[in-house]
């Protein structure tokens, strides 16, 4: 790396004595430049020009004769500028003013903190950060390319898997820039939002990765959410709940807009990553268990992660708008939800159906039936519902162990060691 004593006795002095020689003024007068040229230089010796091509660009780049007024026009732009954009008329944010929907007060102006817990969790989300390439896929490509490593029942898993997530993960993130983030009118929620929007580029990255590093069939993979059945048909019954609220001219205000908001919260939150998921991650980790496409089963243990606190973001944001606003929960609304995580689970259910003739990984459809009634039951009265699935239990303990860090440290040990940047990863 060049250093200033290099730079006062080295052969780069040298063009610039030629230069000072064939043209003294101009030189003189870029030397308040040359600092910052070898501090370029430092950083890109390679692709640099030589310090008298530079000393050249920086000449032709200075403004041509005749436009001199416009510092003058764009000064008397500035004076009036402020007073057009910011109203000065406005207090402080007080924490009182602060609201999940339809609030009023500066969104610019992250704290006073309202929501702590919207806070805490966007911090678990950075310390949980990983990426796609980072795992070795190896031993999957060896696999999935090599005859008979795989029966067909599992390799029929791993495509509808990154088929119907390869696409989910997008739709969900377009739901949220498109939709939510404009419609929840909280700081501290819009900044765990942006992370989580980041998280699902990470996730359909980590689909594209897998995808790829097998050599799949990019085009039937992505196509899946709309030729294959039971694939389309979760897709499907998702998006008809983006439709209205993602039309620009949607906005809350009204007590149908608001439950409009609050029915696409549900349908993302509670039903599409809080059900939909499930049946997936569940058939790909128990592949990983057996020792089976570790890789793409350790990128989706590292999604699951991130999931659950998706899942537990969205339903505290369901419960602060309930909450605040509770002429939303009414009766009809309460019967529309208990609906809508019932319709998601009978989908889901025929995806488990669809995905598994018959018994394998030590899983079949039944055994999926059962824990997707349990999950069911859990969004259910996270909502404040009744569950509707008296005694359904988990036949599958090792998911839960697997989303509770607090039970299964050793699980994500090193990871959550080398990407915490402070702060205890809290699950709750
Ligand atoms: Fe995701
Ligand atoms: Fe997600």
């Amino acid at each position: 790396m060049l250093s200033w004593d290099e730079y006062d006795d080295s052969e780069y002095q040298e063009p610039a004595r030629k230069a000072q020689a064939a043209n003294p003024e101009a030189v003189t007068e870029l030397a308040e430049a040359a600092p910052a040229i070898i501090r370029a230089r430092e950083y890109a010796p390679i692709q640099t020009p030589p310090l008298p091509d530079v000393l050249e660009e920086i000449r032709v780049s200075e403004p041509a004769p005749g436009v001199e007024q416009n510092p003058a026009e764009a000064q008397a732009a500035i004076a009036e500028f402020d007073t057009r954009i910011t109203d000065k008329s406005i207090d402080r944010v007080t924490v009182d003013q602060k609201a999940m929907i339809n609030c009023r007060a500066d969104l610019n102006q992250l704290v006073p903190f309202k929501y702590d817990w919207a806070w805490q969790k966007y911090l678990d989300g950075c310390a949980n950060h990983w990426m796609p390439q980072e795992i070795n896929m190896t031993a999957d490509i060896a696999l999935w390319r090599g005859e008979g490593g795989l029966t067909e029942d599992e390799r029929t898993i791993v495509k509808r898997s990154l088929g119907f997530f390869s696409t989910a993960d997008s739709l969900v993130a377009n739901n949220l820039v498109l939709a939510i983030y404009r419609l929840i009118t909280n700081p501290e929620c819009r900044q765990y939002l942006l992370r989580q929007a980041f998280e699902e580029a990470i996730h359909t990255h980590a689909y594209q990765y897998c995808i790829e590093s097998l050599g799949m069939d990019e085009g039937e993979i992505f196509n899946m959410y709309r030729e294959v059945p039971s694939v389309a048909r979760k897709a499907s019954w998702a998006i008809q709940y983006i439709k209205e609220i993602c039309d620009p001219m949607f906005n809350t205000g009204t007590h149908a807009s608001d439950q409009a908001l609050l029915k696409n919260l549900i349908a993302f939150y509670c039903v599409l990553e809080g059900i939909f998921f499930y049946c997936g991650f569940t058939q790909i980790l128990s592949m990983g268990r057996r020792n089976k496409m570790t890789g793409t089963s350790e990128q989706f243990q590292y999604i699951l992660r991130d999931e659950s606190m998706h899942v537990n973001f969205g339903i505290d944001v369901i419960n602060q708008i309930k909450l605040e606003n509770p002429s939303l929960w009414d009766d009809d609304m309460q019967i529309l939800a208990r609906q809508m995580i019932l319709e998601g689970t009978q989908l889901e259910i025929e995806y488990a159906k669809d995905t598994m003739p018959r018994g394998v990984l030590g899983m079949n459809a039944n055994m999926m039936a059962e824990y997707l009634q349990f999950i069911a039951n859990r969004r259910l009265a996270q909502i404040g519902l009744a569950e509707q699935y008296p005694g359904a239990k988990n036949p599958f303990p090792w998911m839960s162990e697997i989303m509770d860090l607090k039970k299964e440290k050793n699980f994500f040990e090193t990871r959550v060691t080398e990407y915490q940047t402070g702060g205890a990863l809290s699950w709750d």
